[in-house]
């Protein structure tokens, strides 16, 4: 049986280039992006990912300019509006990791409308990185554990696992997937990734379809995890 990842997660990286090379503006590139949140989301439920945490935007992508901001905050509505029905009928679940709160009001709309709706679906969990940042997620649960600390609710014991529940993703990444060829993790999933195996492909990720998703699981079946030990093949 095929080995997949139970928890996937990607950097969605490479629209403004894909569109520039084409002479389009950049925001045609995000718009082509989010067909391909919808391509890549159905396949990784079909081949039996649990959950897919997509990098949609940085705490550091608020630097870009004004227009290009704005459209990234109507993609979700438009990508929700045509996609929506097809990830109730697939059975995905719709959740997010970041600040919502700093996205205009009807965007946070849109995002938790889909999250209600898809909220008592039992396939994979697709997982939205929005105005998300590695470094922030950390300090944010040190602030919430140390505030209880001094509270008194909890002693100065916490575990490895115990941490992982402060933060906005729990799990740690079996898998993880960046496009368009940079080979960093621009403060995605810093704690989650500590074992995580990497793929870094040159495809942009406008041009990263199904069977782009199908060759780097295929990838993943032959990456062999020591985890710091060693197995019967050592
Ligand atoms: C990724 O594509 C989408 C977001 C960061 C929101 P980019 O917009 O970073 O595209 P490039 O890297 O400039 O080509
Ligand atoms: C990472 O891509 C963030 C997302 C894909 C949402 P960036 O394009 O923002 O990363 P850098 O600036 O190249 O490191
Ligand atoms: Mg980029």
């Amino acid at each position: 049986m095929a080995k997949i990842p139970q928890t996937m997660a990607i950097i969605m990286d490479g629209n403004g280039r894909w569109a520039k090379a084409r002479n389009l503006p950049r925001t045609m590139g995000h718009k082509k992006g989010a067909d391909r949140v919808r391509d890549v989301a159905l396949e990784a439920n079909r081949k039996g990912v649990q959950k897919l945490i997509l990098y949609a935007f940085s705490t550091e992508n608020w630097k870009r300019p004004e227009d290009e901001v704005s459209y990234l905050c109507k993609l979700p509505g438009m990508f929700f509006n045509k996609f929506i029905q097809e990830l109730m009928d697939n059975n995905i679940r719709v959740t997010f990791a970041g600040e919502l709160e700093k996205f205009p009001e009807s965007t946070q709309e849109v995002i938790m409308k889909a999250i209600n709706q898809t909220s008592t679906n039992t396939g994979m969990e697709l997982c939205l990185a929005i105005n998300y940042g590695g470094q922030r997620e950390i300090q944010l649960g040190i602030q919430k554990y140390a505030a209880q600390v001094a509270a008194g609710l909890r002693k100065n014991d916490l575990s490895i696992d115990e941490f992982s529940r402060y933060l906005f993703v729990p799990e740690s990444i079996d898998l993880m997937i960046r496009t368009s060829g940079e080979t960093r993790i621009s403060n995605f999933l810093l704690w989650q990734l500590a074992y995580a195996e990497m793929i870094f492909t040159p495809t942009a990720w406008p041009d990263f379809d199904e069977a782009a998703l199908d060759e780097c699981l295929q990838e993943y079946e032959h990456r062999h995890r020591r985890y710091g030990g060693l197995d019967d093949e050592d």
